[in-house]
């Protein structure tokens, strides 16, 4: 076979070779099988010099054309295949924006924070701030300044959680330790009271912490809001009106309220309140014992000895103070049986508020 007939023949096998590719490495596989080192029209082209003077410029000519021709090809079967690499991919990564969209789980806030911002929404409407103090608290606010006896039994390490350091000292170094998890958010008015003259009109709300199992009543760990009012004039009259006011807030205003001596080493006269039972209208049933009843909240006139620990004169001052648990009035005002359900995190129960 002659130079220009193998040409010829290697020039429509190519084309094929090329039409044939379908994908881009299969066509650079061709590109190498024809034009590469040792492809077959490079060959060729190698064995040009061997040709006769009057041969070899006809053949040479012929094979620049074929050369030109395949490299032709295999540009624009290439830009094919890239053009059809590309919109493969754009199928394979294409979104359907006519499906309905993936809900995403919303958040809510838990009930317990809901009712405490409920409850400092209606004391902010009387003019009181919100004032904070530390749940790791000091033996002296949380039970010394608040008139408790040394021996006073809530002291117990079986009642009250006590905090060491690592050398089992209390963070101050005194043994056994005066630190402790606070019992309740009174510590917040010694605070207040060291820290600013009267008129007080504050609120305190934050977690408490107390050595009890938890169970449908307990909890070891719940939440209170404490509030203090110390100004010049202040009576047992303006608590009453207060914490009226304030439990007709949160319960409704057709539910009444009921004030029953009690004692508070903080307060002289202390009382506790309890609000009428809003299942049976306070005519009596199981969830009230019969009683017509609930218990909601602590209360008193500011003893004097309290007074005394921050210099706050008692013959010019007189005021009141309160602690309502928060847990509780979330299970009395939704009816939740067990107070454990608040804390365990079971989205299908608090998604309910
Ligand atoms: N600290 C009390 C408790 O945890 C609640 C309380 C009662 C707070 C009377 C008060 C108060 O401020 O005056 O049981």
């Amino acid at each position: 076979m002659g130079v220009t007939e193998e040409l010829d023949r290697l020039y429509g096998e190519a084309l094929g070779a090329i039409e044939a590719a379908g994908d881009l490495a299969g066509l650079d596989a061709v590109r190498v099988s024809v034009l590469g080192k040792k492809g077959s029209l490079t060959q060729v082209l190698k064995g040009l010099g061997a040709l006769s003077a009057e041969e070899r410029p006809i053949a040479g000519k012929v094979a620049n054309e074929v050369r030109a021709t395949i490299e032709q090809a295999l540009e624009s079967r290439k830009s094919l295949l890239e053009q059809d690499a590309l919109a493969a991919q754009f199928t394979a990564q294409a979104v359907d924006v006519t499906l309905p969209g993936r809900g995403r789980p919303v958040g809510s806030r838990h009930l317990i924070s809901a009712i405490t911002a409920e409850v400092i929404e209606i004391f902010l409407g009387l003019g009181y701030q919100v004032a904070e103090g530390p749940q790791v608290e000091l033996d002296y606010y949380n039970f010394t300044a608040l008139n408790h006896t040394p021996q006073h039994p809530a002291r117990a390490a079986t009642d009250t959680f006590y905090v060491r350091d690592m050398t089992g000292k209390g963070f101050d170094g005194s043994v056994p330790s005066d630190a402790l998890l606070r019992t309740h958010t009174s510590p917040v008015q010694v605070r207040a009271m060291e820290k600013q003259d009267p008129p007080i009109y504050i609120l305190a709300p934050g977690r408490v912490y107390r050595r009890d199992i938890a169970d449908p009543s307990h909890l070891p760990q719940f939440t209170q809001i404490e509030g203090l009012v110390v100004d010049e004039g202040i009576t047992f009259a303006d608590l009453k009106g207060t914490l009226d006011h304030v439990v007709k807030a949160i319960f409704g205003s057709e539910r009444k309220t009921r004030f029953r001596p009690h004692f508070f080493p903080f307060t002289e006269p202390s009382a506790e309140v309890d609000v009428s039972c809003g299942i049976c209208d306070g005519k009596g049933c199981r969830f009230c014992k019969q009683t017509g009843w609930l218990e909601i909240l602590g209360c008193g006139m500011v003893d004097p000895n309290v007074f005394g620990y921050v210099d706050i004169d008692p013959e010019r001052y007189t005021g009141f103070a309160f602690g309502l648990g928060i847990e509780r009035i979330a299970a009395l005002k939704y009816n939740i049986p067990d107070l454990r359900m608040l804390v365990e995190g079971d989205m299908r129960f608090l998604r309910q508020f």
